[in-house]
């Protein structure tokens, strides 16, 4: 058996900034109402004559990652993707990487479990490299959210709050097994699907059915009851994070980086309140970024460790909860 570790990480954001008073002018909403509610400045949306997507933004921040680690493409045996807002409905964006980067013909993947889609994609790298079928897992978390949005006042409780962005990592063997990865942890509840939800179109609601009926009855927009996420979120992050300290015999005091998916500042907030963590031992970056689902967790972690605030011994924790539900935690002995 080995464990698997991070040795390159990556991130790439858009460069056309969207701030609070930006959205204002589309929607009805304010400055005021998104910081107090959400904690987001601003975030990143692609311009419309880009050429950016989530798999174009995801090889961007893989490159970065892979240069990064030391090795090179041909070293990869794997690609794992994470996005909910990928290039086409099939195939993944996985495979747009192999061609993207040039990459030998290897294994692609695509994972579906929005904002905790990172977490689940490390957790299927670290499974493949524990047994030792693989070496080296390039893991990838990218979104386009900003071409699928509702930019009127009827979509201003979600559409404020997301961008887009992506983030890379290339997890590699370790052959000592008190370092690394110690554990991932995954769950899902999917009785509460339709809180946060793309509902259309899809195999059950397909084109022809969207142009023939009324846009208000079939929303091709995400839909989200927000308070009802709310609530699940903070419980949910805190049994997860529990659930892997626990597992690896370590108390909230052993946690030296926790990198929450970045929902909302006030979820962060409240994790931090309940786990009695100083400033310096969590990350937030929704501020600048907004919510960029499957690439926040890893947007994060890069940026944390580009910013020094991550060092070798330390345990970091990554946690996530998001639509499906689902949810899921890291522990990682940096
Ligand atoms: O990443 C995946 C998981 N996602 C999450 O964890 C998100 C969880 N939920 C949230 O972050 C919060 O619920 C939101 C930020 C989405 C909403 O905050 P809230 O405090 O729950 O507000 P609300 O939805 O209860 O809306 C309060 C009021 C409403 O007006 P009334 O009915 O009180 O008159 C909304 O219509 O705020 C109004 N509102 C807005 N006003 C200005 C909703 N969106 C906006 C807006 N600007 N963008």
């Amino acid at each position: 058996m080995y464990n698997s570790k991070i040795i390159g990480l990556g991130k790439y954001l858009p460069e056309n900034v969207v701030t609070n008073d930006d959205l204002s002018k589309m929607m009805d909403t304010n400055d005021e109402w998104i910081q107090e509610r959400t904690g987001i400045k601003e975030r990143r949306w692609i311009p419309e004559d880009s050429n950016d997507t989530s798999a174009v933004m995801g090889a961007k921040a893989a490159k970065i990652a892979i240069e990064r680690s030391g090795l090179t493409k041909d070293d990869i045996d794997f690609i794992v993707f994470a996005t909910l807002s990928p290039d086409y409905y099939f195939p993944g964006c996985g495979v747009q990487i192999q061609d993207l980067l040039g990459l030998q013909n290897v294994g692609a993947l695509d994972v579906r479990n929005q904002c905790s889609g990172f977490i689940y994609a490390i957790s299927v790298a670290d499974q493949f490299i524990k047994t030792g079928m693989y070496k080296n897992v390039l893991v990838i978390g990218a979104e386009y959210h900003s071409n699928g949005l509702d930019k009127t006042t009827r979509g201003r409780g979600v559409t404020v709050i997301f961008g887009d962005g992506a983030g890379a990592c290339v997890l590699s063997r370790e052959e000592d097994t008190t370092k690394g990865i110690l554990s991932t942890h995954l769950h899902s509840e999917g009785k509460y699907a339709d809180k946060l939800i793309v509902a259309s179109p899809s195999i059950k609601h397909w084109v022809p059915e969207i142009i023939e009926s009324n846009e208000e009855d079939i929303s091709y927009y995400p839909y989200m009851d927000g308070t009802f996420v709310f609530k699940h979120a903070v419980v949910r992050f805190s049994e997860v994070i529990m659930e892997g300290l626990m597992k690896n015999n370590l108390t909230k005091e052993d946690i030296d980086m926790l990198i929450p998916h970045q929902a909302n500042l006030r979820i962060a907030q409240f994790i931090q309140k309940k786990f009695k963590l100083r400033d310096d031992q969590i990350f937030n970056n929704i501020m600048k970024y907004g919510n960029t689902t499957a690439a926040s967790v890893i947007i994060a972690l890069t940026e944390a460790w580009e910013e020094g605030k991550i060092k070798s011994g330390q345990h970091v924790v990554l946690a996530a909860f998001g639509s499906g539900f689902t949810w899921g935690s890291v522990i990682i002995k940096w």
